[in-house]
Parts: C-alpha cells; sequence; structure tokens
C-alpha cells in the first residue's frame, strides 16, 4: 500500500498504553545505543527459556566462532542503496578479501561466485487467457480485458504445488492486487472521466482490484511465464460473488437486498498481504476497504471506528448508480447511506460484508471465495498461521494496520489432524476443512507487558471487561459493554476494535506483515511507523466522543513519554513473540529491530539498532520467514517508503539463528547488524512487497508495486529482464520479480 490509499485518520480513541511507551519502559535506550541488552531485556531472554552471556562493560550474548559457524550464513555482498528505474540484485564474483573482513566483523563469509538475475513475470495486464488482450502501450482497458488479464498493484502472494515432483518449476499462484493507478489504467485516453463515472469505467477499475490465480511455469532457459488458460487460471474482483461464513453469516448485521439472508456479499477490496493454511488454501485479506463505501447518513459505531467515508469515495464508483446498464445494484452498493424502508432494501449493511480475512481454493476455479468472519472485522493486513502442532487448535494471526491499532490471534476449536494437510492434486474439498478450523474458535487481541511478557484478550460475548484496562464497564460482560444482545458473537465482530479497546489491548504502531518460524513458533511481525504521536505527558485526544468507552470511538492522538525518542516514529521496528504453545493465552517478546532511514541529518538517538550503509531501512512491510531446515531460515524484510532520498525500497535478509549462539534470541544490535543485508532494491517510486520462494529455494518471488516508471517495454513482452531501465518514459506496469542465481543455486546462500 502506497501513501496514496493509506488512511492517515486516527480512529482508535482507547487510552490503552500506546506499544510505544510500553516499548520503552521495556528496553532502555542506553541500553540498545551500547548494543547490548539491560538487566530487563535478559529476563525476557530468559522467557524465551534461553540464557544470554554478558559481562559488567558490554553485555553483549557473546556469539564464539564455533555457534557462528554452526548458523547457515549469508553468502551475497549487500547491495548498496539504488534510485534507478530498475531492479538492483547482487552482482557476482564477491571478493575473498571481502569475505574475511565480513566474517571479522561478525558477518556472513561472502563466498558467493553467482550473481544473480531478475526477471520480470504476470506483470499488470498480461492475459491469463485468450479473451484477454496483448500488451502494449497504448492498450485501451475494458472491464471483459481487465477481469482476463492479471490486476493492478500487486501485494500478497503465494504459490501452491500442481504436483510434488515440480513444485519448483510449476505451481499454482495467487497474488494480490491491492489497489490502483488510475493515471497507468486510462493512460490511453489521458486519464480517468469526471463523476459520474462511466459505468465500464467503474466496471474496469472493480476487475483491477481483487485476486489473480494462474499457473507458472519455468521453461528450459529459466524463464517463468503465466500458463495461459490453465485450468487454474481466474480473476476473483471485487464484483465476484463471495460466501459469508462463521459468527456473522445470516446474522441482521449483514443483511443487504443483494442477500435478504445475509449469507452472500460480492466482492473483495484492498487486498493487501496475505496468508495461506496448511490444508492448501489461499487467505486473501481486506485493508483499506472502506474509502470505497460512503456513508451520509445513518452511521453507526463500526462505520466512525473503522472510517467509511461521507460525501464521496476513493474511486466514485457509486456515482455510476442509475446507468442503464447497471446490474442488481452493482454501483449502487457502494454508498450505504440507507434509502429503503428496512435493511432488506438497501445497502447500509454492505461495508459490513467486508473487512474479513477471505480464503480461496487455487485448485478449483469454480469454487467461490469465503469470507471467514469468525477471524474478526477491521483492517486486515494479512493471516499467517502459527505454528502447526498435531492435536493442538490451528492459529492465525493478523494485524490491524491503522495507528494505534491491535494485533489479533484467532485459536480454532477444532485440534490439528495432519491428515487434512495438502496434498498437491488431490481433489479434496479444501474448503470444508477451512471451515472445520476457521468457522469455530476464538478471537483474541494482543497486550504487550513492560516485562516482556504478554497475554492475549480472549474477544467473546461473555468475556468480562477486566478492572485493569481502567474502563468503567469493568466487571460486565463484552456484549453488554457494546450494547450488543447477551451472546451475539456476531456484534462483537462487527465490533472487534472496540472490543479490543475494552479489554485493554495495546495500540500498536501500524502492524503489517507477520511470520512464524514453524520450528521454534516464533512469530515476526512488522509495525511499520506512526509518525504522529502526541508529546511527552499529553493526554490522548479521541476522534469520536472524549472516551474509548464510546463504541466507535478511537485514540485521535496517543502520547508518548519523555524517555521515548522515537516521538515521530517514521522508520518501524520488529518485533517479535513466541508462545508456550499455539493456543496459550501467554508470551513473550522483544524487538529484533529497529528501522532506521541513514541520514546524517537523524538525530543521533534515531537510529537505535546501529544500522549502516548495507542495511538502512524505513518502514518494513513485508515480511517472511524463509525456513531452510535444521532449525535455520532467512528472515526477508520488505519496505514501503515510496522511496527516500538514501534509496528506493528494498529487500533485506538476516539469519535470525546467526546472530548469537545458534539460538533465535538475539536482536539487531551494535555487535551484529552486519548480518542484516540488502538483497535486492527496488525501482523509482515503488514499494517492494509480497514474498516466498519456491520450496528447492532456488528462485525468490517479489513484488513491485506502483512503480513509476518501469518495467522495460520489450516488445509487448510480459517477461523482460528487470533489472534493465527503459530509456525515455513507458505506462508504469507492478509486477512480480522472479530472482534466480545465474549458476541455479539456492537464493541467499
Ligand atoms: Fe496495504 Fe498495510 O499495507
Ligand atoms: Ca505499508
Ligand atoms: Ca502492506
Amino acid at each position: 500500500m502506497s501513501e496514496e490509499i493509506e488512511d492517515h485518520r486516527l480512529l482508535n480513541e482507547s487510552e490503552n498504553e500506546p506499544f510505544s511507551s510500553v516499548l520503552e519502559r521495556r528496553v532502555s535506550r542506553r541500553s540498545i545505543m551500547r548494543g547490548g541488552l539491560n538487566v530487563a531485556a535478559l529476563s525476557m531472554l530468559a522467557g524465551f527459556g534461553l540464557t544470554a552471556c554478558s559481562d559488567d562493560d558490554n553485555d553483549n550474548p557473546s556469539v564464539s566462532e564455533d555457534d557462528r559457524a554452526a548458523a547457515m550464513m549469508l553468502a551475497f555482498e549487500a547491495v548498496a542503496g539504488s534510485k534507478q528505474d530498475a531492479v538492483v540484485v547482487p552482482s557476482a564474483n564477491a571478493s575473498q578479501e571481502n569475505a574475511g573482513a565480513a566474517l571479522t566483523a561478525g558477518t556472513a563469509a561472502a563466498t558467493s561466485t553467482s550473481g544473480y538475475t531478475a526477471q520480470v513475470v504476470m506483470p499488470w495486464g498480461t492475459p491469463i487467457n485468450n479473451q484477454g488482450t496483448n500488451w502494449r502501450q497504448d492498450l485501451a482497458f475494458t472491464p471483459e480485458i481487465q477481469a482476463n488479464s492479471v490486476g493492478m498493484h500487486h501485494d500478497g502472494m503465494y504459490h501452491f504445488p500442481i504436483s510434488d515432483d515440480t513444485a519448483s518449476s510449476n505451481f499454482i499462484m495467487a497474488l494480490n492486487n491491492e489497489y490502483i493507478d488510475q493515471g497507468a489504467l486510462w493512460a490511453a485516453q489521458g486519464g480517468p472521466s469526471a463523476n459520474p463515472r462511466p459505468a465500464d469505467e467503474s466496471r474496469t477499475e472493480i476487475n483491477a482490484h481483487g485476486v489473480t490465480v494462474v499457473e507458472l511455469r519455468r521453461d528450459e532457459n529459466s524463464v517463468w511465464d503465466v500458463v495461459r488458460s490453465s485450468q487454474y487460471n481466474r480473476r476473483i474482483t471485487s464484483a465476484t460473488p463471495c460466501d459469508l461464513e462463521g459468527p456473522v453469516a445470516g446474522s441482521q448485521y449483514v443483511v443487504t437486498a443483494y442477500d435478504n439472508t445475509g449469507r452472500t456479499t460480492r466482492g473483495t477490496n484492498n487486498n493487501c498481504a496475505n496468508g495461506f493454511t496448511p490444508w492448501g488454501t489461499y487467505l486473501t485479506c481486506e485493508e483499506n476497504w472502506p474509502a470505497i463505501f460512503r456513508k451520509d447518513e445513518g452511521r453507526e459505531a463500526d462505520d466512525n471506528r473503522l472510517g467509511i467515508e461521507q460525501g464521496g469515495t476513493r474511486y466514485d464508483w457509486e456515482t455510476s448508480a442509475g446507468d442503464a446498464t447497471e446490474s442488481n445494484g452493482e454501483f449502487a452498493r457502494f454508498n450505504a447511506t440507507p434509502s429503503g424502508e428496512t435493511a432488506a432494501a438497501d445497502y447500509r449493511n454492505e461495508p459490513r460484508t467486508f473487512g474479513y480475512i477471505v480464503e480461496i481454493d487455487p485448485y478449483d476455479a469454480t469454487s467461490r471465495p469465503v469470507k471467514r468472519t469468525a477471524l474478526g472485522r477491521f483492517r486486515h493486513e494479512g493471516c499467517w498461521p502459527g505454528k502447526l502442532v498435531a492435536g493442538e487448535p490451528v492459529v492465525f494471526y493478523s494485524g490491524h494496520d491503522a495507528r494505534n491499532e491491535y494485533i489479533y490471534k484467532f485459536v480454532s476449536d477444532a485440534k490439528w489432524d495432519p491428515a487434512d494437510a495438502n496434498m498437491a492434486g488431490a481433489t479434496t474439498n479444501r474448503l470444508a476443512i477451512g471451515a472445520k478450523y476457521m468457522n469455530e474458535g476464538t478471537l483474541y487481541a494482543a497486550k504487550f507487558n513492560a516485562d516482556g511478557t504478554g497475554e492475549w484478550l480472549e474477544l467473546e460475548p461473555d468475556t468480562i471487561v477486566p478492572a485493569s484496562a481502567g474502563s468503567r464497564y469493568a466487571g460486565q460482560t463484552l456484549a453488554s459493554a457494546l450494547g450488543l444482545e447477551a451472546g451475539d458473537r456476531a456484534g462483537i465482530i462487527i465490533h472487534t476494535a472496540d472490543a479490543a479497546d475494552l479489554m485493554g489491548a495495546t495500540p500498536m504502531d501500524r502492524p503489517e506483515w507477520g511470520t512464524v518460524d514453524p520450528v521454534s513458533g516464533d512469530v515476526y511481525m512488522t509495525l511499520t511507523n506512526n509518525s504522529d504521536r502526541l508529546p511527552e505527558g499529553q493526554r490522548a485526544t479521541f476522534s469520536n466522543g472524549d472516551s474509548i468507552e464510546a463504541p466507535g470511538a478511537s485514540y485521535g492522538e496517543a502520547p508518548v513519554n519523555a524517555a521515548n525518542p522515537r516521538v515521530n516514529n517514521n522508520d518501524g521496528q520488529v518485533i517479535r513473540w513466541v508462545e508456550p504453545s499455539p493456543g496459550e493465552t501467554t508470551f513473550t517478546w522483544d524487538i529484533f529491530v529497529f528501522g532506521a532511514l541513514g541520514l546524517e541529518s537523524d538525530p543521533e538517538d534515531y537510529n537505535r539498532s546501529s544500522l549502516t550503509d548495507q542495511n538502512y531501512f524505513s518502514s518494513c512491510d513485508g515480511l517472511w520467514y524463509d525456513d531452510r531446515g535444521d532449525g535455520q531460515g532467512i528472515l526477508w524484510i520488505e519496505t514501503d517508503t515510496g522511496g527516500t532520498s538514501v534509496t528506493n525500497d528494498q529487500v533485506l535478509a538476516v539469519v535470525p539463528q546467526g546472530l548469537s549462539k545458534g539460538n533465535n534470541a538475539s536482536v539487531i544490535h551494535e555487535g551484529n547488524q552486519a548480518q542484516l543485508k540488502r538483497f535486492a532494491v527496488g525501482p523509482n517510486g515503488c514499494e517492494v512487497t509480497g514474498i516466498f520462494a519456491t520450496p528447492d529455494k532456488t528462485a525468490l518471488f517479489i513484488n513491485i508495486q506502483h512503480p513509476s516508471n518501469w518495467p522495460i517495454d520489450d516488445n509487448g513482452s510480459n517477461t523482460p529482464d528487470a533489472t534493465i531501465e527503459p530509456t525515455g518514459n513507458v505506462r508504469p506496469r507492478a509486477s512480480t520479480v522472479v530472482i534466480q542465481k545465474a549458476d541455479g543455486g539456492q537464493i541467499g546462500v
């Protein structure tokens, strides 16, 4: 997501202690600047079940040469920051001299002799079947062309094997198309038309959103391309019929003129990060959807809390309503202002059919997407499965990407049965398995304590509001405090964020992606930034009412205290936590790394993890733990600044187990930060997002979203070299990029 569709309003009015404040009480700035861990941090390490070595003068956990040798090493030279209209990847021939210096500095041996390639694959507009139209710079899009081509603004994605034998060379790709660039989409006609939007322009834009599912194949020259007209290929758009399942399905909250029974809706929108399930389905996550709806009157608490628009929408699709070709309120539904006698006669509840985790079976192009409402309703960034243990619940983590909002965990009622694991090629009813694990369970919100512990706070109708949350509703049930009927689980889901307020969840600095080390169960999550907190000592302000206790209220602004040096947290951080077992309601946590932009003008206390030229980053967003076996892996971090004066957005890599004694307890600090390396840089204007590698680790897939002048137009090719700068101006195309080693080896090592 770029600045273009981010919502910078503060909608959480709770007085719950902001994460920045908790953090500052947790680990002092001084200890971080020394590159060590203070007493509190060391006690936290004990919480991870680990022992850290220290001495009086420098309490770095020590790393012996033997331990470092045992950890997997990154074997590429960090690339420099770049401001090109091109993707930059590591080049060949890291020198032995540099390798020796790197080892001395505590970083990985740079022994690679192979450089990397980067190829564009499935850019926006690539036909997925024979109804699509081949790309050209002056292609005039229609609803039909866009519905049969790859959507715009690639974000989260995942791969699904067609057979175990070809899992690394031929698979089904599911890709989110988060939002659109109207300038690029309508370049052939000089931009979008004014209001009222022509119906076919609105339809084309609706069809450019959603999800693209295609078969991808690597040829004998290691070039990847879409298998056009594969049985798996399809587009799911912001108009595709979807089912609602879980607590909200069939409730009064989602009755619309489209479905008086409240069990179906149309479309998924602003699909940002993603997830996947162990049973072989794709999860797509609805993030900045509130801006496609307006509700000028009859607003309810959740409309205000989630930021449904008033007076207009992001693309004004509702202005196409009344066109002679309009079908079944396809445009009218974006205006949720009540117009009928009852909810069954209008679209006042249409926004309540959005804000969910959506499950898609990529193996069955005829299957309908299912909105799994039990996982909560908010601006879902993504959804990540926790460590999988036979006989224990299946858990999913999710973050609400808005300032001062929360992190959530869903714990299934059903216990994991390994017989439900995905089998390539099987004709299993994967969505029935999804219903088993994702329709019934318990939703929790996270509270981070200053002592390095944390709690998952239950959000059920009969959960008692704790006195510790400081609310006047203490002692009442959540249903009562929210003004709901007793036992109204649907109501709790509709008002997920308000329920989390009342329970005392910790407001975070915009949770983005998460990822889980499947062996240790460690969970990592990016907190991208929160650049507008109040100065020390000021009281929180509220956007609706004067207290968090009013449903629909949220923070206007939240203060920091004097000890918090990051009043303006522009650069974000990666947090990590671990739980005793997947279903537990306690955890221990620490900060893995703090972002820093790397400008000399930055205040001295800005760079809390002592980052250097080889790894400066800001606004961490994408995140993926790349399990390489033997309890080791690479943590890949992607950024979303849209480009700074220092560098375009990028991908960084670090082996967490290499930081300290072969365990995974250490954080990035002055003594080991050299192990965090910049692996690739994207073209001007872009955000780098979405990431996975093939099972054999020879191909790393990333997405380049909203580039300004990239990729090259190689005679209409959909597979040009991503590292070549265009000559002159091109019509930009968001695209997937596949990074491979020239010698075919594993990425990163
Ligand atoms: Fe779509 Fe939070 O990024
Ligand atoms: Ca972002
Ligand atoms: Ca994001």
